[in-house]
């Protein structure tokens, strides 16, 4: 049984005004459990839209979401529940932080849990430990820590209340380079540490290439593909008709191949153009002295 399913699902914003927006439209997926699921797609696709429902953040307008199996909006009284079990980091949450001290919006979750705390020290801690905030940073007041540091607090928040499906939106955006291949380290040793399934929306391909098993992408509120990140990938056309350009490497990849050169499968990180490339030139070299 999926962990989480979608049936027909639409959102329309602001219905009965001028600004009534149809955000996602008549979006039918399934996501297994233990899944690292990207999601992709351009600005204004859908993407913040579409996982809000994951988490009954935002209900359908027409559709349901199904958590375990269970219609999440049969019992609107338990949907708080739902959000204990599926967490989500939204897009720039850092602006969320509002505690005095850093320890406190992390424990600000669990503490909504009504775990004791004992319980609720342990998984601050834990999710701390997890994100590498040092227990110093702890007690200083979440605006004095660095942007990345803020965005880690805020993750480690939501990974404190042990959810079984944990969605970040767009984690990255606007790190730096070393920021960014830091957290998504830190999401990808999470998933496979915990068997959290996981469900990463971004704008970069390059970060959805090291991280997802998975890819969703959207294209104006509805899925223009799905399936595993290999397979997406390989579909470099049509992505690059949504205006979705693969990974660099994956670029240079394929026009190695189009010129004869037998690289093997695709690369979608240069971890993994390295590892296919190396033997060959070796070869090469070996065949050329
Ligand atoms: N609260 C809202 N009220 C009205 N329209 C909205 C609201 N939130 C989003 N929209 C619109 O719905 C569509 C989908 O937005 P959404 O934020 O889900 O896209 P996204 O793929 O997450 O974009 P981004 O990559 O910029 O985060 C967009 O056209 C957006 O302008
Ligand atoms: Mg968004």
């Amino acid at each position: 049984m999926p962990v989480i399913e979608t049936q027909n699902l639409s959102h329309t914003y602001s219905p009965g005004t001028p600004f009534v927006k149809e955000a996602i439209t008549d979006i039918s997926v399934k996501i297994e459990k233990g899944d690292l699921l990207g999601i992709i797609g351009h600005t204004g696709s859908g993407k913040s839209t579409l996982v809000q429902h994951f988490n009954g953040l935002l209900r359908p307008t027409s559709g349901k979401v199904f958590l375990n199996g269970r219609d999440i909006w049969e019992k609107p009284k338990k949907i708080r529940e739902v959000r204990f079990k599926v967490g989500l980091v939204f897009q720039y949450p850092e602006h969320q932080l509002f505690e005095e001290t850093t320890y406190k919006d992390i424990a600000f979750g669990p503490s909504n849990m009504g775990l004791d705390a004992d319980e609720i020290d342990r998984r601050v801690r834990l999710a701390a430990r997890f994100v590498g905030l040092k227990d110093e940073l702890l007690k200083k007041s979440p605006f004095e820590l660095s942007g990345g540091e803020k965005r880690r607090a805020a993750i480690a928040g939501v990974m404190a209340m042990q959810p079984d499906v944990l969605i970040l939106d767009e984690p990255t955006a606007g790190l730096d380079p070393r920021g960014r291949d830091t957290i998504l380290g830190q999401i990808s040793e999470y998933q496979q540490e915990n068997g959290t399934t996981v469900v990463l929306v971004s704008h970069s391909m390059e970060d959805i290439a090291k991280t997802a098993k998975k890819v969703l992408v959207m294209k104006r509120g509805a899925v223009a593909m799905y399936g595993e990140t290999a397979e997406v990938f390989s579909r470099a056309g049509e992505l690059e008709a949504i205006g979705l350009a693969v990974p660099a490497v994956t670029r240079i990849f394929m026009q190695l191949r189009a010129r004869g050169f037998e690289v093997g499968e695709n690369a979608y990180t240069v971890r993994q153009a390295f590892e296919r490339l190396l033997p060959l030139l070796r070869k090469g070299g070996a065949g050329g002295a």
